[in-house]
């Protein structure tokens, strides 16, 4: 079996981490991409310790000219790019009388349009094979809205929405494109800044989900590992909450 390539943004840390570790585990070579290189560098030599294949992208997913350069390298080293994991992402918290449009714009850079940039970066392999996987990464907030985060909900919703629309204009390719919102996944740089901002304390926010634990970054990982596999053919357009059943759909 041909050793497949995978691309996984925003991956030197939490949920990125965690899904270029278990695609590794999982015998692919992984384009390890981040804005922060010394991150991605560690998370490679990791997963070279285990015996696996990847290699450190620096990118802002923002920045085109960036991407395109980092996308060259990992096709050059690895070959082209079967699975893209969009899971790179910032946040940001202001009462929406208070949010700046310096504010509202950067979210949308990064979240929204870096999404946008890097699946159309990407895609030329996966036309190229007529077989892709892609798993943009969103979040409960846009499901459910979230105070004083319009911003971070708002560009998460905008990648559901452009999760349906791939996934109408990609299936015809051999092509899937689906969608995870997390919710509460600790042991994350993003989530352990925001959990003095929880309404409850941790131990009574626990009490309403309904497995009656906080997520962690594996959790994500672990449907990841699902919906790029060969037996997830039939799976696209679809938003896999991963949220220990505290949004049910
Ligand atoms: N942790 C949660 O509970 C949770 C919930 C909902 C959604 N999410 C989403 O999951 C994704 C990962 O979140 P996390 O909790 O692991 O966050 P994290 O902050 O731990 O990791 C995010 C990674 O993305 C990188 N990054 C940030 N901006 C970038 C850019 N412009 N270009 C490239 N890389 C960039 C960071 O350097 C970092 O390594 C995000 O999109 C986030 O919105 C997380």
């Amino acid at each position: 079996m041909n050793t497949k390539v995978a691309l996984v943004t925003g991956a030197a840390a939490g949920i990125g981490r965690a899904v270029a570790l278990r695609f590794a585990r999982d015998g692919m070579a992984v384009g390890v991409l981040d804005i922060n290189l010394d991150g991605a560098q560690a998370v490679v030599s990791e997963i070279q310790a285990k015996g696996g294949t990847a290699v450190a992208l620096a990118a802002s997913i923002g920045d085109r000219a960036q991407v395109v350069a980092a996308v060259s390298k990992l096709r050059e080293t690895l070959g082209p790019i079967a699975v893209l994991v969009n899971n790179a992402g910032i946040t940001g918290y202001a009462r929406f009388q208070d949010l700046t449009d310096e504010a509202w714009d950067r979210v949308m850079a990064i979240n929204l349009k870096g999404s946008f940039i890097v699946t159309q970066v990407v895609l030329p392999d996966m036309e190229a094979a007529r077989w892709g996987r892609i798993v943009n990464i969103s979040s409960s907030s846009a499901q459910t809205g979230a105070e004083t985060m319009a911003h971070y909900s708002a560009s998460k919703g905008g990648i559901i929405a452009l999760t349906k629309t791939l996934a109408r204009e990609l299936g015809p390719l051999g092509i899937t494109v689906n969608n995870i919102p997390p919710g509460m996944i600790m042991n994350t740089i993003m989530s352990e800044a925001t959990v003095d901002r929880f309404p409850i304390p941790k131990e009574e926010l626990v009490k309403t989900i309904p497995v009656r634990r906080t997520g962690e970054p594996d959790d994500i990982a672990g449907a990841c590992a699902w919906l790029v596999a060969e037996e997830s053919s039939y799976v696209t357009g679809q938003t896999i909450g991963i949220n220990g059943g505290r949004i049910v759909s």
